[in-house]
């Protein structure tokens, strides 16, 4: 099962834009890789729509979304155009799932990536996230069971998180947001706790809890 600071593990497969290389074809990108249990069921219905509805604002944060299921090519075909067609979800309709969908029927990349658990189901993945950076490695994992829906502007704020601390070199609070202060790693010598303590510019508790705006 590949944990945080792994590297993402390759495959190839089908998907409902063609062949895929993972992650090769995404070079350069932050991708979130996520499963789902099965096409035409509510929770995922509603989910897939959520999703799609904020696929712009994850196109600009430079990041891919690919979906995954043991489900047919066919089934995740006709399912996307049954959501366009049919589906008129907390004032969405006609919404159009522009991301692929893996088809993982031989269930090859749900089992390298440890998205089917047996105690939850033998046959269907949870809903897990992985969240890959440029340079392809997990950078965050989530799961959620089968009979919760996930919140995607938590997936969004850990892709935001994420990204601003790398460019930062800092940490995010609980319950961080755009715009709010971040943390500072805390020192690891007694001269740098010094140091951090008289350090103009920041507001510190503590010489381990030391916050500031960016
Ligand atoms: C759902 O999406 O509603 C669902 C899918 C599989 C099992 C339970 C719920």
């Amino acid at each position: 099962m590949p944990r945080i600071g792994d590297q993402a593990p390759e495959f190839r497969a089908m998907t409902t834009h063609g062949k895929l290389n993972f992650p090769g074809d995404y070079a350069g990108k932050w991708k979130i890789l996520f499963s789902h249990p099965a096409d035409f069921t509510p929770v995922c219905t509603t989910e897939f729509i959520a999703f799609a509805n904020m696929q712009k604002e994850f196109e600009a944060l430079n990041t891919q979304i690919v979906g995954l299921s043991v489900d047919s090519l066919s089934s995740h075909i006709a399912w996307v155009r049954n959501i366009q067609e049919k589906i008129e979800w907390e004032g969405s309709k006609n919404v159009e799932i522009g991301f692929p969908i893996i088809v993982d029927l031989s269930k090859h990349v749900s089992t390298l990536y440890g998205m089917i658990m047996p105690g939850e189901s033998n046959n269907a993945c949870v809903r897990a996230v992985f969240f890959i950076d440029p340079a392809d490695k997990i950078r965050a994992i989530i799961y959620y069971p089968l009979n919760i829906g996930r919140n995607f502007d938590e997936i969004k704020r850990v892709i935001v998180a994420l990204q601003t601390s790398d460019a930062h070199g800092v940490a995010m609070p609980a319950n961080w947001e755009p715009g709010k202060d971040v943390v500072l790693h805390y020192p690891i010598t007694t001269d740098e706790a010094k140091a951090r303590v008289a350090e103009e510019g920041l507001k510190c508790h503590e010489w381990y809890l030391c916050s500031k705006k960016l």
